[in-house]
């Protein structure tokens, strides 16, 4: 494989799905070519959260990132093609919806702002996450995945992605 290929973590957050919303942000991935490789519906713990935002923990939003990120189930996703970690985030937009670029899928989903979320003690709903390093994807895809959930197959698009 190409060194070029990479796989990312993608979590569709719990305000998409309750939105309906979650077809729609998975649909601009496929068109742009990413191929799907693994996906599944999850209720996320306090677990799974602690060690997927270990850098976070001690933050004074952790608790309502907790709450957010645990508020209904997500839909785990892990996507590859060429350079996915740096493409998808480029897609997904800027993690506050105030500032992010309105054809990226949070400025086109959401227009929550922290500001807005801290003063008003309200949840910072922002769509969706994406690993942001190619290290971070990695640990991100194992704490979420197991081997037998992740799949290689020839996607109809390869021939004209890749
Ligand atoms: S990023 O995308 O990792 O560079 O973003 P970062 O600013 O480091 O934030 C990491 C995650 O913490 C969430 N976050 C917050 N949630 C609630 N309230 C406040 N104030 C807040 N600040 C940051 C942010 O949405 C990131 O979550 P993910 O799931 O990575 O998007």
């Amino acid at each position: 494989m190409s060194e070029h290929i990479e796989r990312t973590f993608v979590a569709l957050k719990p305000d998409t799905v309750k939105r309906g919303i979650s077809g729609k942000i998975i649909d601009i991935f496929e068109q742009a070519g990413f191929k799907v490789v693994g996906m599944k519906m999850v209720q996320a713990d306090e677990e799974i959260l602690k060690e997927h935002y270990s850098e976070h923990v001690d933050k004074d939003f952790y608790s309502r990132l907790e709450e957010y990120m645990s508020s209904g189930p997500i839909i785990a996703m892990v996507l590859e093609g060429v350079n996915t970690v740096e493409n998808v985030r480029k897609i997904v937009g800027e993690t506050d919806p105030k500032a992010a670029d309105p054809a990226t899928i949070r400025g086109k989903f959401a227009h929550m702002s922290f500001d807005h979320a801290d003063g008003s003690g309200r949840l910072h709903k922002n769509i969706i996450h994406a690993s942001a390093e190619k290290d971070e994807a990695e640990e991100e895809i194992n704490i979420w995945f197991n081997e037998e959930e992740l799949h290689s197959f020839e996607s109809a698009q390869e021939e004209f992605v890749r």
